[in-house]
């Protein structure tokens, strides 16, 4: 198997591929304020199996795409919002997030809990702009410094990672520059970092690398999110997901 492809088998059967939770979710919906009006159109983008996507179903009258890469992830979501009845509000695509051919001011809302990263933040919300109703809402989760300095070796592990990773004022700057005014921010709790998912992600390792054969390259994988969860819970003072909820203007 290739990299990808162990990461996908490491990450799949799971209830979240990203730090997050449904309090969170309907915390950032509540920004939007589009809770009562019916006949929403919504895109997830980098939906993973969904754990998002199906609260968004639950709690509002829309109609979701849910896009993702990977269908592996699809296929679950699929099966899950089969099981509880929401087939007919989720509609899954498989596509790249760089390569969305949406209509322009298709969607009320675009979605994105830690994705948008892929892209990089702001080339992200310059590629899906259009695809955004005036008045639209934009939630997207993405890794933001809490603090405006940190330890030398949280800021080099990040910014080897993911060197766009920055302050929550920067950020609300780059929506702004690009024809947003913030509706609302905050960052994800440390529960929704251990409980909901390292601790699963943790609990999956011993079977992974059975299945694996223990092979050098899944033993790696397993190596590097150890070290992602250590300097977690060593260094989540600093560094959390934040929630981005913007208006289109
Ligand atoms: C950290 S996970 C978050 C998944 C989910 N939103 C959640 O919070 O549980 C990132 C997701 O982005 C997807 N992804 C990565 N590259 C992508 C791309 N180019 N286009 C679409 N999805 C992509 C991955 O398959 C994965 O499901």
């Amino acid at each position: 198997m290739t990299e990808i492809e162990l990461i996908i088998d490491l990450h799949k059967n799971s209830k979240r591929q990203g730090p997050g939770s449904e309090r969170e979710t309907l915390k950032a919906l509540d920004f939007t304020g589009l809770s009562g009006i019916n006949n929403l159109k919504i895109a997830d983008i980098g939906c993973g199996s969904g754990g998002q996507t199906i609260t968004l179903a639950q709690n509002l009258s829309a109609e979701i795409t849910a896009v993702d890469l990977f269908p592996e992830f699809l296929d679950e979501l699929n099966k899950k919002s089969e099981k509880l009845g929401l087939k007919g509000k989720i509609k899954t695509l498989h596509k790249s997030m760089d390569d969305l051919t949406f209509n322009n001011e298709e969607f009320d809302l675009l979605w994105s809990e830690g994705a948008i990263y892929n892209l990089g933040f702001k080339n992200g919300i310059q590629k899906w702009a259009d695809f955004l109703k005036v008045s639209g809402y934009l939630a997207v989760s993405e890794i933001t410094w809490i603090t405006n300095s940190r330890p030398k070796e949280i800021e080099e592990f990040w910014m080897q990672e993911y060197p766009e990773i920055d302050i929550a004022s920067n950020k609300i700057k780059i929506l702004e520059n690009n024809g947003f005014s913030l509706a609302g921010y905050f960052y994800l709790r440390k529960d929704s970092w251990i409980q909901n998912y390292y601790k699963p992600l943790e609990a999956r390792f011993d079977n992974f690398l059975k299945r694996n054969n223990f092979s050098e390259l899944a033993k790696k994988i397993v190596k590097e999110n150890k070290t992602e969860i250590e300097l977690y819970k060593k260094y989540n003072d600093y560094y959390s997901y934040g929630f981005y909820i913007a208006k289109k203007n």
